[in-house]
């Protein structure tokens, strides 16, 4: 089924493989990113597009923290919903879009998006919405891979309409990094860019914004 945009959101097949194709390069990299992109989170806490919940297991709920788990495809949903049960953790997943979320105005302490802001049909819209539901001084913490520079970025270009169709309408060459530095309504706080061993072929980027109070955004 597609949605209002003509977005198609449910993806079976990649749902199925995505934690046996991710268990390698978690262990060997990505839990130490999560663990830092977790570490300190309270308040009310949205993980967009949370997919089978990989980001779970380093939530501490309770104690003044509240996790949603933000997931429009119906097949990873289940899986996060799944693992949330095993580890006795009180995660809400809820059917939605980053980009048209059910939560008020300034309502939302943080954000955690991993692996998502590439997938995301429109990263403007996106940043719109989260914008609008963090509160200012409110946290936008990421984890996201993008186009490498040189000769492997224009391999990117190449390899990036047979990329989307495998992995689930991912944008393997958006240059995410860029765009969330440039928005002026989040004060960069963190940023990092990982580009040698293993994320050579696939950089990361990895940081924390924090939300401007209105006044404060510069013209
Ligand atoms: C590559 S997976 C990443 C899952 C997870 N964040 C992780 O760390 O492993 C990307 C997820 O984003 C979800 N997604 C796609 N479009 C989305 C949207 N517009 N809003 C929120 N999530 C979306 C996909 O269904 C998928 O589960």
């Amino acid at each position: 089924m597609s949605s209002d945009s003509g977005h198609d959101p449910e993806h079976p097949l990649f749902a199925r493989v995505y934690d046996p194709v991710m268990s390698l390069p978690e262990r060997l990299l990505l839990a130490d990113h999560r663990a830092h992109l977790a570490e300190g989170l309270s308040g009310m806490v949205l993980d967009i597009g949370s997919g089978t919940g990989a980001m779970f297991p380093h939530y501490t709920t309770g104690s003044g923290m509240t996790v949603h788990g933000i997931e429009p495809d119906p097949h990873m949903r289940r899986q996060a919903v799944d693992r949330a049960d095993g580890l006795d953790l009180d995660i809400e997943v809820v059917d939605a879009g980053a980009e048209d979320l059910p939560y008020p105005d300034n309502s939302i302490d943080a954000v955690v998006a991993v692996f998502v802001l590439c997938t995301v049909p429109s990263l403007v819209a996106t940043l719109n919405e989260l914008a609008r539901v963090l509160r200012p001084g409110g946290q936008l913490r990421f984890l996201e891979h993008v186009r490498a520079r040189g000769k492997i970025g224009r391999l990117h270009d190449l390899l990036a309409p047979g990329w989307f169709h495998a992995a689930g309408g991912c944008n393997l060459n958006r240059r995410t990094g860029d765009t969330l530095t440039g928005d002026h309504r989040f004060e960069l706080f963190e940023y990092d860019r990982f580009e040698s061993g293993l994320s050579r072929l696939l950089p990361l980027v990895r940081g924390r914004l924090e939300r401007r109070r209105e006044s404060a955004v510069p013209p």
